[in-house]
């Protein structure tokens, strides 16, 4: 593929005097912060939160067990049954007049998920938005087209008080109607762009069924995050756009985007701002804390929320701890995939973001993709169904694109599967997190 260098990389880094003190903290300093906060998260949890401290009591632990942050590893994990069972304001810590917003996550089935914020709360939360806005290379007087969902989901407001506190033109557009995306981006000029990566290439798309060149947007910076995508994703839509892409990742329950973001000087994974949340990585099984480096669960406590304090929190997304780089907190390896999105089948564990990886080696293939789970007789079937690019060619390339892909994927994942090359614009397009499984299995 032609590489074109991307714009100048210089201009984007921050200058030391643009990082706030505790992103220059020493890690010494770091962990007496986070020793200190989480014995305050941990006993404000307790004394104004029914729940934790009911679980506290039945796990024998008190706060005042934390001596050092090790310690940690004594109290009871949180999950989103917890959550949903305390629906919808039993998790709150302070009471409701000083909740100044309420989000929610929409979940699949059932009940939502509810968090609320203090004004506070909502300070740190730009805050933290600011910084992964200035990591990705954002400066104040950029325009930034934020095309994140507005409403009960974190990624609008959340995007959108991050970039105003950056000192940025926001541009709250929200997701969908994706002809005007493109159209305010061609008429307002935005600098950078904030969006999950799937609807991204939606937008690419449209560009180019309006004719027009993406690579002569005004857009200089991408964004990207609430599900994960892969470094292959990331080449193509630097390329396409010539842009830079950074990942920035985050949960409703934690805080909402802004809990880690990429630094565009190095794009080797996401900082945790761990001056605010504290994170280890288990073993899903066991829930034993495993050492930085080994893959596991990710689980956060934060340090400074008030409204709604999360211990331990099971985010179920799997990742690593990696030491710092472009900042002395530790990183996060991009997020390979939710435990509850992976795929077992016939004993193997496939997760999307795998196959997608494959997709870009295939020249005929686009990214545009699901997983359609089947079963015949006893056996789990798994078809893959990816879109053809739009000069793909004859059916023949067609073919025998399918037929590669399903070998690449036999010969390094281990799984037999059927790849169906469809026409371009025939899968289904989200204006937010991609739906990239399936399961038209019989439920049993
Ligand atoms: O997706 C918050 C967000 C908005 C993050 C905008 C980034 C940008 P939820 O809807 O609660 O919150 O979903 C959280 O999305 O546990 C991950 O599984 C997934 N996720 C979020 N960011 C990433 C990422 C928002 N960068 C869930 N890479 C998380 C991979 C991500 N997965």
């Amino acid at each position: 593929m032609l590489q074109i260098p991307l714009r100048k990389l210089d201009r984007l880094k921050p200058e030391p005097g643009e990082l706030d003190r505790y992103e220059v903290a020493s890690a010494k300093e770091l962990r007496a912060w986070q020793l200190g906060q989480l014995a305050w998260s941990l006993k404000h949890a307790y004394d104004n939160v029914p729940h934790y401290r009911a679980k506290f009591d039945a796990a024998g632990v008190h706060p005042n067990d934390l001596k050092s942050l090790d310690d940690i590893a004594k109290f009871p994990f949180t999950a989103k049954a917890d959550l949903r069972k305390n629906y919808p304001f039993g998790m709150f810590a302070v009471p409701e007049q000083r909740v100044a917003r309420i989000h929610a996550s929409s979940g699949t089935t059932g009940k939502p998920t509810v968090v609320g914020y203090t004004k506070s709360d909502i300070d740190i939360w730009s805050d933290v938005v600011a910084r992964s806005i200035r990591a990705a290379g954002g400066r104040p007087g950029m325009k930034l087209h934020n095309a994140y969902g507005y409403g009960l989901f974190t990624g609008g407001l959340g995007a959108h008080y991050g970039a105003e506190r950056m000192g940025c033109t926001v541009i709250p557009v929200s997701g969908g109607m994706t002809e005007r995306q493109v159209q305010l981006i061609t008429d307002f000029k935005p600098d950078i762009i904030m969006v999950t990566p799937s609807y991204m290439l939606a937008i690419l798309d449209e560009f180019r069924k309006q004719g027009l060149d993406p690579r002569k947007s005004s857009l200089r910076i991408g964004i990207f995050g609430a599900e994960p995508w892969t470094n292959a994703m990331r080449e193509e839509i630097e390329e396409a756009f010539d842009l830079h892409a950074v990942d920035i990742y985050g949960l409703s329950e934690v805080i909402g985007p802004g809990v880690a973001s990429e630094c565009v000087e190095t794009k080797d994974g996401l900082h945790i701002w761990e001056d605010h949340f504290y994170p280890e990585v288990i073993d899903p099984d066991s829930g034993n804390v495993l050492p930085d480096g080994e893959e596991g669960e990710l689980v956060f406590t934060s340090l400074t929320k008030e409204a709604m304090p999360i211990i331990r929190y099971r985010t179920r997304d799997l990742t690593r701890l990696l030491p710092g780089t472009a900042r002395a907190m530790r990183r996060m390896e991009k997020v390979t995939g939710r435990t509850d999105d992976m795929i077992i089948l016939r004993g193997v564990n496939v997760f999307p973001t795998q196959i997608e990886e494959k997709l870009l080696t295939i020249p005929a293939l686009s990214m545009h993709y699901q997983l359609v789970l089947t079963k015949t007789g006893r056996m789990d079937e798994m078809e893959i169904h990816v879109e053809a690019r739009p000069d793909a060619g004859s059916p023949d390339i067609r073919t025998a694109a399918a037929r590669k892909l399903e070998k690449a994927i036999k010969d390094t994942i281990g799984i037999t599967s059927r790849v169906i090359v469809r026409d371009p614009d025939s899968i289904e397009r989200s204006a937010g997190k991609a739906k990239r499984i399936v399961d038209r299995r019989p439920q049993d």
